[in-house]
């Protein structure tokens, strides 16, 4: 019995990784992902492609896996959205290059594959809705989280036409897909491990009664 209370409070851990993140002078918005949820995947997933693609690469992810894990059929994703004639099976790599970017924008756009993990989802969704006007700035914007960012305000249309719940639905779909690509087999994973750890409570009642057997016959 003992083994499974330490076995159980290990993995309690697990589920507990959460806390206050820094959104470099300001505090960041919570967030809780739901990668569970396949149509705001697929709404993050199309606003991505839309408006982040053509500077931020997925490149640890391929298109057929986005689609499969997003359970969009490959040729609806085919026609919509991937816009360079690269195939299904290929890396989601773009064709905008580190000198051109540095000329064109003045940074070079990261690849976003694992930035959930890097910055943390809680700092992506505010980072995303907290661009301010700023005439000093190339672009006629700053950004409270990062400031002096050299990326423009890509979503900025979209914020003008959308209610702010709206705009803010729009960037937990899209923050919520970060989190998925940064970590495709979260889901599979969790759900193995319910059945690791039933296991491990059926192991054990059988261990248990094994040893109470042994004591009988050693008395
Ligand atoms: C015109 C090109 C361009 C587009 C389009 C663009 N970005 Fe960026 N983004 C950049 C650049 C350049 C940087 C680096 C900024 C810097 O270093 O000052 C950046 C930085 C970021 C960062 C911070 C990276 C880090 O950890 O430092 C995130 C997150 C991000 N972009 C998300 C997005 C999302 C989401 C979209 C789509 C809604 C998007 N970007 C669209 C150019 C772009």
């Amino acid at each position: 019995m003992r083994l499974l209370f330490i076995i159980l409070f290990f993995s309690s851990f697990t589920f507990s990784a959460e806390g206050d993140f820094n959104c470099g002078t300001i505090e960041c918005d919570n967030f809780s992902a739901d990668t569970t949820d396949l149509a705001s995947l697929q709404s993050g997933l199309t606003t991505y492609m839309n408006n982040c693609y053509g500077c931020h690469s997925l490149k640890y992810s391929r298109y057929n896996r986005v689609a499969k894990d997003l359970k969009i059929p490959i040729e609806i994703y085919q026609e919509n959205l991937i816009f360079d004639g690269s195939k299904p099976g290929e890396l989601m790599n773009i064709s905008l290059n580190e000198k051109d970017a540095v000329e064109w924008i003045g940074a070079k756009p990261p690849d976003l594959t694992l930035e959930a993990r890097i910055r943390k989802p809680e700092w992506i969704y505010t980072y995303l809705r907290t661009y301010y006007p700023d005439a000093s700035r190339p672009y006629g914007v700053n950004n409270r989280v990062y400031q002096n960012v050299s990326m423009p305000n890509v979503l900025e249309d979209l914020q003008l036409n959308l209610s702010a719940a709206e705009f803010d639905k729009v960037i937990y779909d899209l923050t919520n897909f970060l989190v998925y690509v940064a970590d495709p087999s979260a889901n599979e994973r969790k759900r193995i491990g319910v059945y690791v750890l039933l296991f491990l409570l059926l192991f054990t009642s059988f261990a248990y009664l094994t040893y109470r057997e042994f004591k009988k016959e050693l008395k």
